[in-house]
C-alpha cells in the first residue's frame, strides 16, 4: 500500500538539487500516487489534487485574467455559484449563467472575451443533463476551454475528457472518497501546457490536501466501481418507488425515459447513479421539512456520495447561497428534497422513506 508520507520537507543532495521531492506544497509522494490514480480513472494524462472541490474550481478560474468572460451553467452547485459571483466577479471576471440543456443556448453569449465554459452534468440538485460532446464542439470552434464538474456522475458513469472536455473537476469529498470522511477536490486533463499552468497555480496558491487524506482517497477509489454499481441499483429502485408514491408530485432522476434529456444521458453515461430530488403533492415548505426530519436511515446532512444515504433540503442547506429569485427561476423550489442514495439494503431505504412521507 502507498505509505502516508507525513512529511513537509525533503532532504536535498545539494542546493537546488533534490531527489524529486523538495517541499510538500509542491509535491508529496502520497499525493503523487493519488494524482496518477485520478488521471487513470478519467482516462486523462494528468491529475492534480486540491484541498477541496471549490479549491479545484478556484484553480481553474485563476487561469483567467480580469476582463475575461465565462459561460457557466445556470443550475449548479451553490458553492460554485458563490465562488463565481461573490469572489471572482470582484476581480473583474465576468460570468454569464446560461441554461445549457440545449448546448446551442451558449452561442449568443460568446464574445472575443469568452475564455471558458463551465458546466456540471447531471446538475446539483435538479439532475439536468448537458450534452458534453456538443458543448465541446462549440468550445473547439471558438477556441474556448471546457471544464466539466463530473462529481455527480463519477468516472464510473461518465468520462468528459473522452467527450472532448479540456478539464474535468470533481468534489472528491463525494463519490471518489466515498465514506464522508475527507474534504478534497481534483482536476484531470490531457494537455501538458494546461497541466503546467494548473500545477503552477496549485503550488503557488497552496490549496493542497494532506497525505492522510490522499491515502484515504486512494483507498476509496479502489471500491468506486462496486459502490457505484450499488448506488445505481438502489437509485433506480428508489426513484421508481417515489414516482409511484401517491403523495409525491415529481421525481428528478436522469434515468427516467421521459426525463427531458434522457437521450443525451443515455448517450454519454453508462448508468444514472444514486442522486435524485423530489417534491410532494402537498407543496408546503412545512411538509417538506417534516419529511426531512422524519427519516431514520437517511441522515439529514449536506454532502452526498458516501456509502450512507443522506437527505437534504437544498433551499436552506447546499444551495442557500443562491438568491431565492435565481433558485426558483431554475426550478429549485423551497419544497424540493434531495436524496443521496447510499449502498444500504434498498428495501430498508424504501421503508424509511415510506414511513417518513406517510
Ligand atoms: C457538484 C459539486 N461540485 C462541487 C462541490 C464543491 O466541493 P467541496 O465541498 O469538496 O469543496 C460540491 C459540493 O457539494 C458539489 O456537489
Amino acid at each position: 500500500m502507498t505509505p502516508i508520507y507525513q512529511t513537509s520537507t525533503f532532504v536535498q543532495e545539494a542546493p537546488a538539487q533534490h531527489k524529486g521531492y523538495e517541499y510538500a506544497r509542491s509535491q508529496n509522494p502520497t499525493r503523487t500516487a493519488l494524482e496518477a490514480a485520478f488521471a487513470a480513472i478519467e482516462n486523462g494524462k494528468y491529475g492534480l489534487a486540491f484541498s477541496s472541490g471549490v479549491a479545484a474550481t478556484d484553480a481553474v478560474i485563476k487561469l483567467l485574467q480580469p476582463g475575461d468572460e465565462v459561460i457557466a451553467a445556470a443550475d449548479m452547485y451553490g458553492g460554485t455559484y458563490r465562488l463565481f459571483t461573490k469572489i471572482f466577479s470582484r476581480f473583474g471576471i465576468v460570468f454569464h449563467y446560461v441554461n445549457m440543456q440545449d448546448a446551442n443556448n451558449i452561442r449568443q453569449y460568446i464574445t472575443n472575451k469568452t475564455k471558458l465554459i463551465w458546466t456540471e452534468t447531471p446538475t446539483n440538485p435538479l439532475m439536468n443533463i448537458t450534452d458534453i460532446a456538443a458543448l465541446s464542439a462549440i468550445a473547439k470552434e471558438h477556441k474556448l476551454l471546457l471544464c466539466v464538474d463530473n462529481t455527480f456522475a463519477t468516472p464510473y458513469l461518465q468520462n468528459p475528457l473522452d467527450l472532448g472536455a479540456d478539464i474535468v473537476m470533481h468534489s472528491v469529498t463525494k463519490y471518489l472518497g466515498g465514506h464522508s470522511d475527507v474534504i478534497q477536490g481534483c482536476l484531470m486533463m490531457n494537455d501538458a501546457q494546461l497541466r503546467e499552468q494548473l500545477y503552477f497555480i496549485q503550488k503557488s496558491c497552496g490549496a493542497v490536501p494532506g497525505p492522510m487524506d490522499c491515502f484515504l482517497v486512494l483507498r476509496g477509489i479502489k471500491t468506486l466501481h462496486v459502490r457505484m454499481q450499488r448506488h445505481c441499483e438502489n437509485g433506480e429502485k428508489i426513484a421508481r418507488f417515489l414516482r409511484n408514491h401517491p403523495k409525491v408530485e415529481k421525481v428528478y432522476w436522469c434515468g427516467f425515459e421521459d426525463h427531458p434529456n434522457f437521450d443525451i444521458a443515455k448517450k454519454q453515461m453508462r448508468g444514472f447513479g444514486g442522486m435524485m430530488s423530489f417534491t410532494l403533492k402537498n407543496d408546503s415548505v412545512e411538509e417538506a421539512k417534516r419529511v426531512l426530519s422524519s427519516t431514520e436511515l437517511f441522515a439529514l446532512a449536506e454532502s452526498l456520495g458516501g456509502v450512507e444515504s443522506l437527505i437534504n433540503h437544498p433551499a436552506s442547506m447546499t444551495h442557500a447561497s443562491i438568491p431565492r429569485e435565481e433558485r426558483t427561476k431554475n426550478g429549485l423550489t423551497d419544497s424540493l428534497i434531495r436524496l443521496s442514495v447510499g449502498i444500504e439494503d434498498a428495501d430498508d431505504l424504501i421503508e424509511d422513506l415510506n414511513r417518513a412521507i406517510g
